[in-house]
């Protein structure tokens, strides 16, 4: 698809290009309520205007970035900024609940996540009963305190007269994220720095040098309607090409997880299979369990990928991406790492490369840190209170090409990447440790050693550590969109 118009960060939903600045964040999520669609656009032409768009994301992070700099300068604690951010997605559900029936080219989104469980390889005994129900949309409300955040929602609830009679809305669940404390923000429950890697969008994230070692993306890969959003590629396939309606234009998809950790479990696996260290160790070498760790990953707690420092952890390359594997073998970086089968770079330059596959992510922890009695007994309380985990989410064009396929076709898959042109020859890489869910079992991964002599070991496991609970997939409109289409009296104007 050739681009339309230039695009308008003013009319894109913050979350999706930029990230809303957050410590806290609620997805609130609800149902509109029978018979009460019109009054419902009513409301949400009053709620429009909360809405965070790109424009004001990207303003908000620059303020923070120079504030950092001013006040290091002066040698002063950075005081905290009060912020808030909004933003409203819907489910094909939802679609159908204000009137809008035009079809949006996605069948995976069409289907919806609880349709789609088996496929991701999600058990859905263990799906939390909200995730079963009709969910018609998701408020994402992000802040940086619990009050501001509190206030914020407390707003947002009084537009839609949530507690009255009349209200047009019925709240179905509520989940909170907040970033883990101290040295641990930034950091999932396992411990690893995350929200690292991320696509840079061609003429958005103009100047971004995070990412030397990939190209920009075209926009079309995250926003509906652009150049890129080209169709659906099935592997051995030609594409199959897509029609947008055009108020789809400049949105995007948005995959929500509801992901429950571990963590007691997976250290403890880590400790049983430490990997061998030498007897006489040098400071900063780690043990046998962060070893471990970081070939599960592919990169090391403090977020420096293994491809790079394989044998020991270096926080100074944290934030670098020039790194794109060796075909040809995973003795730096397993080819099975949660890294590497999420985003294989070079792997895949002889097979058309990952550009349509790549996800924006935007996800955050929930949940209390790890109990002393946890640690213990090296096992989760069964109390719902300490549940943790990663309420992850993601925005593509296309489902199909992205979130879907990638935990289908890529995390589950221990054929993935295909390695057939490896020499010597390596067996099947093995299942994503960290979210693939293998087909029978044990689970298994290759290549957990960095010991060249054994850069194909194996390890099998049965234990999981990531347990799905939930979650749904959205569309999160453009601005336009939400006036024009979403809050007008049919749901069918054009934008
Ligand atoms: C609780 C579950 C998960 C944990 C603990 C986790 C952890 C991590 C960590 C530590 C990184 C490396 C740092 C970074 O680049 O941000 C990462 C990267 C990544 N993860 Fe996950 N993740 C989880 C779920 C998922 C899911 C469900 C998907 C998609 C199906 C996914 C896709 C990715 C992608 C695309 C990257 C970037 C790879 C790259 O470009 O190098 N993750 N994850």
């Amino acid at each position: 698809m050739a681009n339309p118009r230039p695009l308008d960060l003013n009319n894109v939903q913050g979350d999706i290009l930029e990230g809303l600045g957050k410590k806290n964040e609620a997805f609130f999520f609800f149902q509109i309520k029978a018979g009460q669609a019109s009054p419902f656009r009513e409301d949400l032409r009053s709620f429009i205007p909360l809405i965070t768009t790109t424009t004001e994301a990207k303003k908000f992070h620059q303020c923070i970035r120079e504030g950092k700099k001013e006040a290091a300068k002066q040698g002063k604690p950075f005081p905290m900024i009060e912020n808030s951010g909004v933003n409203i997605s819907f489910s094909q559900k939802g679609l159908v609940a204000l009137g809008i029936t035009d079809n949006i080219g996605d069948d995976v989104f069409k289907q919806g996540m609880l349709a789609d469980a088996s496929g991701l390889g999600d058990d859905l005994s263990d799906w939390d009963a909200d995730f079963k129900k009709e969910i018609h949309a998701v408020i994402i409300v992000t802040a940086n305190s619990t009050s501001v955040l509190e206030r914020t929602l407390d707003h947002i609830k009084s537009i839609f007269r949530v507690g009255h009679k009349d209200t047009t809305i019925q709240e179905v669940t509520r989940l909170l994220g907040q970033t883990r404390p101290g040295a641990e923000d930034g950091h999932e429950h396992f411990g690893f720095n995350d929200g690292l890697s991320q696509p840079a969008v061609k003429d958005v994230d103009a100047g971004v040098t995070s990412e030397p070692g990939e190209k920009p993306v075209r926009q079309g890969v995250i926003l509906l309607g652009r150049e890129g959003d080209d169709g659906l590629l099935i592997p051995g396939q030609p594409l199959k090409s897509v029609t947008r309606p055009s108020w789809a234009l400049d949105g995007s998809f948005l995959a929500f997880r509801y992901l429950k950790q571990l963590v007691p479990e997976f250290d403890s696996f880590l400790e049983a299979n430490a990997l061998p260290v030498p007897r006489i160790r040098a400071p900063g070498d780690p043990t046998g369990a962060e070893l471990l760790g970081a070939r599960l990953v592919g990169r090391w707690k403090s977020g420096a990928p293994i491809d790079l420092t394989p044998i020991r952890d270096n926080p100074a390359f944290a934030t670098r991406e020039d790194f794109r594997f060796d075909p040809a073998n995973q003795e730096r970086c397993p080819f099975a790492a949660h890294v590497r089968k999420t985003n294989p770079r070079s792997d895949l330059d002889k097979l058309g490369g990952t550009e349509i596959r790549r996800i924006i992510r935007r996800g955050i922890a929930f949940g209390p840190e790890v109990t002393t009695e946890e640690k213990k007994a090296k096992k989760s309380s069964s109390n719902e209170k300490l549940e943790r985990g990663l309420l992850f989410t993601c925005y593509q064009s296309n489902l199909g090409n992205g979130f879907h396929f990638m935990q289908e076709s890529w995390a589950n898959n221990n054929q993935f990447p295909p390695k057939t042109a490896a020499t010597p020859p390596v067996p099947a890489p093995g299942i994503d440790p960290i979210i693939g869910v293998g087909i029978g079992t044990p689970r298994q991964m290759v290549g957990t050693s960095p010991d060249i002599s054994k850069s194909n070991q194996e390890l099998d496991f049965t234990a999981k550590w990531v347990i799905p609970r939930g979650g749904e997939y959205f569309f999160s409109p453009s601005i336009s969109a939400l006036k024009n289409t979403f809050a007008a009296h049919s749901g069918h104007s054009e934008l």
